[in-house]
């Protein structure tokens, strides 16, 4: 082979190699997203609804919101965005052009992602076919539509950084623990609020009220030790429970959308973190 000939080969094999490890990262991006549950709020509840094209109401004690259209579409989605951009919204929970999100998108969480997830997100999301559906704007009660209060809010009770592992502990507990709080951001729901609507971190899965006002179970061991591994699989793949019972919504649709999608290993690691939480007392 002459010089040019070899070089030409190089460049090839390159560009062959940065499409397959491309398509790897879509693949992993799309694991994530379901671990991520990102469909479920950003997918209307209806049929035929194009996924990720915008979400039905999220409704809250400050009104209702909108998850917007998520799709590549250079105007209605998120296609015009940067690496960088989609990882500040999800790290610190702000817009590209600096303005500030409501918690309801719960980056909270979400910043805890580290950065080779985001950008596996983010080729995911880029991969994905374009919708032009407009984003509904969200409907809030005074004084919550002013946006920039977020940023009070933010500036009070939001610490950004991605998961850091406890080296006291081991890698799979460090993995639940990873796809708990970052990923599938069961806190959302199972750790009580206060009337700013704030994670009571002490009372971390403690149950309660949630978002929606109907009652959140406890899942520290105080309650979850009533159910053994086997059991407890079998629920948060199946929404049935050893007496027959199926799960209520919204928990059934974080079983059929993300946690029936985990893999076993991760499914493990997320029961092995559950196990080795701090037991909390039932919330009042
Ligand atoms: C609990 C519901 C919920 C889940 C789950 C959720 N989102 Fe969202 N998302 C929202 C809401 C609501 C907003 C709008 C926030 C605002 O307007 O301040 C939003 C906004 C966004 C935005 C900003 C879009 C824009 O046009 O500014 C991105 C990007 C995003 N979400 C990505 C994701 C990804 C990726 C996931 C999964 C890892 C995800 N979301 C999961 C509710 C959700
Ligand atoms: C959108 C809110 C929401 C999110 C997010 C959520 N849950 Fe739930 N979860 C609920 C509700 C509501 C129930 C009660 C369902 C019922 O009454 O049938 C529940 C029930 C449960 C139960 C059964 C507890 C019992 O004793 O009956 C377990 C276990 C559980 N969730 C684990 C999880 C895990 C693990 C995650 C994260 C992967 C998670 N949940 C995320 C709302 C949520």
């Amino acid at each position: 082979m002459n010089i040019s000939r070899r070089l030409l080969y190089a460049i090839f094999s390159l560009l062959l190699l940065s499409q397959n490890s491309q398509a790897q990262d879509t693949k992993r991006g799309e694991y994530l997203a379901a671990a991520g549950g990102c469909r479920g709020c950003h997918t209307e509840e209806k049929k035929d609804a194009v996924p990720f094209a915008g979400g039905s109401a999220l409704k809250t004690p400050f009104g209702s919101f909108f998850a917007p259209n998520i799709t590549p579409h250079p105007q209605a989605g998120i296609g015009a965005w940067s690496e960088a951009d989609f990882m500040r919204a999800l790290r610190e929970g702000t817009r590209p052009d600096g303005a500030h999100y409501y918690p309801a998108f719960p980056y909270t969480s979400f910043t805890k992602i580290v950065d080779s997830d985001a950008k596996d997100l983010y080729a995911y999301f880029h991969s994905l076919p374009q919708s032009a559906r407009a984003s509904t704007p969200h409907d809030l009660k005074f004084p919550f539509g002013f946006r920039f209060l977020n940023l009070f809010w933010k500036w009070l009770f939001f610490t950004p950084g991605p998961f850091v592992p406890d080296p006291a502990k081991s890698q799979e507990i460090n993995r639940g623990a990873y796809l708990v709080q970052a990923l599938a951001h069961c806190g959302e729901c199972h750790t009580p609020r206060n009337f700013l609507g704030v994670s009571k971190k002490d009372r971390f899965l403690a149950g309660g009220k949630g978002p929606g006002d109907q009652g959140i179970p406890n899942i520290t061991p105080t309650r979850l030790k009533n159910m053994s591994d086997s059991d407890l699989l079998q629920y948060l793949q199946t929404g049935i429970t050893v007496d027959g019972d199926v799960a209520a919504e919204p928990m059934s649709e974080v079983i059929t959308s993300t946690l029936a999608k985990l893999t076993a290993p991760d499914m493990n690691a997320v029961i092995g973190f559950l196990r080795s939480v701090a037991p909390q007392p039932e919330e009042k």
